[in-house]
């Protein structure tokens, strides 16, 4: 912080309300924005952290249609269950409100038409698609038609996925509402636009010269965003779900969800400071004091909202700050692949919670470790255990149990005064003071990974000291050396209570009852004399405890299962074959087998050799490509499908008399056919 600031105003993105939180959001925006701000709260900051659920827009009115209820029941629904998950692992808000609230209808409309009445938006009349039928304009994602390249008839209007063409809506052929099918007609319609052609020299000022501190992802889109041009943005829509356009004659509008979104976080610091003027003073101090630092912690694709859209608006507006930094993060992925509120693939937060009970700190650690902070990053369950079990319970909680029960032990859990300090104990101090200017430096700058690093080598020093010293081996002979090398573990055991605050609150808030410390502050981290000796330590309990294999291999499946069920979903037959005559079809003599014996062919991974009872009295060999499906056991005594007038063929030196008919499943598995009912050996199928 480079300027002298007097207050923090700390935004993170508004969740739309379509569905429940996942760890990508967690690791994206609000375990990193939660840190910060319970950083700077421990060192005394007057500081505000504003969230809120995300309400408007098109994919809740989407979901709503398809569940035939409302959208109120819908944005309802989810507003409460993410506020739920948020709260439950320590997002440590101010406020979390809503988009829908009052306040916010009321501060977005009077902002609009600040804007409007300034003359500061451009309005165009343009053809857009309609829908005749239910009375309504489409968005570019609900329109569907022929692709103009490669004929699909299925591609939206922004992008055909068969041939990857990135379109617009016009250029389709025969256009029609995705969602039901019906053709659509173009219409005139009016819009206002923010002209960010005109903002573009003042941007390029503000973020390329004066703001080259920020991330260089964050940078890089801006500038490379800048370097295209920027062109006037529509912020409004035909849309009946939103905040009305406050303008005569613009029935049936509303604001755009990106217009009146980041407007939230005004509204819902308002909301907060209205209803508690006395803590939280006046909500425009925090708004349009130039000595308030404001601060947006963002994911990656909300990076030219933040950075060019929203200022631009605040700008216009004239009476607010801008954003003095906007730590924007890259993506999560999940083994390997792709999150998905819409596929269902995500860890959601609402199920971790229930399926990995008080292991809130457990997720918040991992994700902060594998923080996708410079490049996209992948969560894995295998790592999440490897991390749990090996730093928290094995260097953390070790350290922490150590010193704790050997005060139990030889002190009946007294805090052992201190003696003369060895010159191996000051190396161990002295190693350790500089942990607090450290962690200060990387959290001021946004490096939240490394400052937990650091936080978890203040833990690694404390394991490697206390294994050094051997307190055990000595306390026979040198008890006055013990109650130094004790004395000194609870000072480290404290610190990193402190240290650990930002990072996992739940954890540090048990370890400071352990050690009976009621008050504590950033500034006391670094002392060695947190802990007076004398003082009476309640009995300890473990810090973290082991994450056993079971529980993992109970998520990994579930994640599988998700993706089996959506290739299922996504499936789509092959197209059926060219017409024959059903003389042709008679050519084909289809018989029922009984499997008297099935084995595998050694050489050979794939083939499995069938004997079968084909009602002719001589046995028949069939070789089949099945083994990587079947254990052979399981096929002897079933009925089969088979080719029975097919010219032998020799495979692996044995000669295979027809073929065995199997069903090839979306993902290629291969399921043997057989008859419903008991059918004898030899009858023909047709
Ligand atoms: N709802 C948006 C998203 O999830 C974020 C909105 S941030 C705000 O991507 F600034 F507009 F509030
Ligand atoms: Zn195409």
């Amino acid at each position: 912080m480079e300027k002298n600031f007097k207050r923090i105003t700390v935004t993170s993105a508004l969740p739309y309300a379509n569905g429940p939180v996942h760890i990508g959001h967690l690791a994206g925006v609000y375990v990193p924005a939660d840190i910060y701000v319970r950083y700077l709260r421990l060192k005394g900051r007057d500081v505000i952290f504003i969230g809120g659920s995300d309400e408007h827009g098109v994919p809740v009115t989407i979901r709503a249609r398809k569940e035939g209820v409302t959208v109120q029941e819908v944005v309802d629904r989810y507003h409460y269950l993410i506020k739920d998950s948020f709260e439950k692992f320590g997002i440590s808000f101010d406020i979390y409100s809503r988009t829908t609230s009052k306040t916010h209808h009321q501060l977005a409309s009077d902002f609009f038409r600040k804007l409007y009445d300034e003359g500061k938006f451009v309005e165009l009349v343009t053809e857009q698609f309609y829908d005749e039928e239910s009375n309504h304009f489409l968005t570019d994602r609900n329109i569907r038609g022929e692709c103009p390249r490669c004929h699909n008839h299925d591609a939206y209007g922004d992008q055909c996925e068969k041939c990857g063409a990135t379109l617009s809506p016009e250029e389709l052929i025969n256009p029609y509402n995705a969602e039901t099918g019906h053709p659509l007609v173009r219409r005139a319609t009016k819009h206002w636009y923010l002209p960010l052609d005109q903002y573009q020299p003042w941007l390029e000022k503000w973020i390329l010269e004066e703001h080259k501190e920020w991330r260089p992802n964050v940078y890089g889109q801006c500038k490379s965003w800048l370097d295209g041009g920027l062109r006037p943005r529509a912020v409004t829509r035909d849309l009946d779900w939103g905040i009305p356009v406050p303008v005569e004659g613009a029935e049936g509008k509303v604001l755009y969800v990106w217009f009146d979104a980041p407007i939230g976080y005004i509204s819902n610091t308002k909301e907060l400071c209205d209803g508690n003027p006395e803590k939280y003073g006046s909500w425009e101090t925090w708004w349009k004091d130039p000595e308030t630092r404001l601060v947006h912690f963002i994911g990656k694709d909300n990076i030219v909202f933040h950075c060019i859209v929203f200022p631009s608006m605040l700008k216009a507006h004239g009476e607010y700050i801008l954003p003095d930094n906007v730590p924007g993060n890259e993506f999560l992925n999940l083994e390997g692949n792709k999150i998905s509120t819409s596929k269902n693939y995500a860890v959601w937060l609402n199920e971790y919670l229930e399926e990995l009970p008080n292991r809130q700190d457990e997720l918040r650690y991992v994700l902060t470790a594998n923080a996708p902070e410079t490049k996209d990053n992948d969560f894995t369950w295998a790592d999440f255990q490897a991390r749990c079990n090996n730093e928290l319970v094995a260097v953390y909680g070790n350290f922490v149990n150590r010193a704790l029960q050997l005060t139990q032990k030889y002190y009946e859990g007294v805090v052992p005064a201190c003696g003369e300090l060895t010159d191996y104990d000051r190396e161990t101090l002295s190693e350790f003071q500089n942990v607090k200017e450290n962690l200060e430096s990387l959290l001021e700058n946004f490096k939240f990974r490394d400052a937990q690093k650091e936080a978890m080598n203040l833990a690694r020093i404390g394991n490697k000291y206390i294994a050094d010293c051997e307190p055990w081996k000595i306390i026979k002979t040198d008890p006055e050396r013990v109650k130094t090398v004790i004395n000194i573990s609870l000072q480290l055991t404290a610190n990193l209570a402190i240290a650990f605050e930002p990072f996992l609150p739940f954890s540090s808030e048990r370890l400071r009852k352990m050690i009976a410390m009621e008050s504590f502050s950033w500034e006391q981290l670094g002392s060695i004399d947190l802990l007076p000796a004398g003082k009476q330590l309640p009995k300890p309990e473990l810090l973290f405890t082991k994450i056993e294999d079971e529980v993992i291999a109970v998520q990994v499946k579930k994640l599988e299962e998700t993706i089996k069920a959506n290739e299922a979903a996504e499936y789509k037959a092959a197209p059926v074959k060219d017409t024959i005559p059903f003389e042709d079809f008679e050519k084909l003599d289809i018989r029922v087998g009984l499997v008297k014996a099935c084995e595998k062919i050694k050489k050979s991974k794939k083939l499995l050799k069938f004997t079968l009872d084909d009602g002719s009295g001589v046995d028949r060999t069939i070789l089949s490509g099945i083994a990587q499906w079947y254990e052979p056991e399981r096929l002897v005594g079933k009925r089969v499908l088979f080719i029975a007038n097919l010219a032998p063929r020799k495979m692996m030196g044995e000669e295979s008399c027809g073929m065995i008919l199997s069903a090839v499943n979306y993902n290629g598995d291969l399921s043997v056919t057989t008859t419903l009912d008991d059918v004898k050996g030899g009858s023909q199928v047709g």
